[in-house]
């Protein structure tokens, strides 16, 4: 059991091995999506929506993606663990980017950090990338950009912002992203980026020719009782695997089943 490095992602590029990323945010599911042989797990900041109860991932503060990503980093053997950085973490400036990114590997045992947005964010990829912080971009839907998009809507719908996705993945690949997530983008564009980069691009409702795919782990295992986006495939019912072990034990408990007599 080999551990995931930055570089091996680029070599899954290069021969046409898809990615596979799922998020966690704690060391329990952590060490199940490992034992299950996840390539990457991203400590998302949608730990605002699916486990703090948020309903944007705009009140995710730096310290508590600092928590949730030590916590997932003592459960990996094998991932690489990417922790996203959080709204106002690394727009303020490039010091604090490097400070909180430091943080984020040196506090929460991150490999590399996350951040969203273009060509505005390309010269602090570049610093971080500089100091050794291995930097995800993410490009499409950046979710910390909710209120500005009007919702959590769909993105690259129009020729002048497919032109604008397409040049700021090529800005962020030559800052030193090490690879780039897509989001709610149509599938050619998603398709179009991926051939015009070296580094791999991971798609979330972005279609089946980015190099890898990532889905909130919530909503694929079926954990998550919220709104779920209509490109998630929904490949357990953890939910239900709860609820009906939940109303067992209190079945058992109110008819004096359990706990069974000790002799
Ligand atoms: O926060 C998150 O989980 C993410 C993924 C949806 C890519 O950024």
């Amino acid at each position: 059991m080999k551990a995931v490095r930055v570089p091996d992602l680029k070599t899954m590029k290069d021969r046409g091995e898809k990615i596979t990323v799922l998020t966690a945010y704690d060391a329990t599911m952590a060490r199940l999506l490992d034992r299950a042989g996840i390539d990457v797990i991203l400590v998302g900041d949608s730990l605002g929506m699916v486990v703090l109860g948020y309903d944007t991932t705009l009140p995710v503060t730096l310290d508590m993606m600092i928590h949730h990503t030590a916590a997932v980093t003592r459960g990996t053997d094998r991932a690489l663990v990417v922790a996203d950085m959080p709204f106002l973490s690394y727009q303020l400036g490039n010091e604090e980017a490097m400070r909180n990114a430091g943080r984020l590997i040196q506090e929460g045992g991150a490999s590399a950090v996350k951040i969203e947005g273009g060509r505005h964010m390309a010269e602090t990829a570049k610093r971080l990338s500089d100091i050794g912080v291995p930097v995800m971009g993410h490009l499409g839907l950046t979710p910390q950009s909710v209120h500005k998009f009007g919702g959590f809507r769909p993105q690259a719908r129009e020729p002048k912002a497919v032109t604008q996705l397409l040049e700021d993945a090529v800005l962020l690949e030559a800052s030193g992203v090490f690879a780039i997530v897509l989001e709610s983008i149509p599938d050619d564009v998603a398709k179009d980026v991926t051939a015009s980069l070296k580094i791999p691009t991971i798609g979330i409702g972005a279609g089946p020719h980015c190099d890898g795919q990532v889905l909130v782990s919530y909503d694929a295992l079926g954990l998550y009782d919220g709104p779920t986006p209509p490109f998630v495939k929904q490949y357990a019912d953890a939910a239900g695997v709860i609820v009906d072990g939940a109303r067992a034990y209190i079945e058992d408990v109110r008819a004096g089943r359990f706990p069974e007599k000790r002799h």
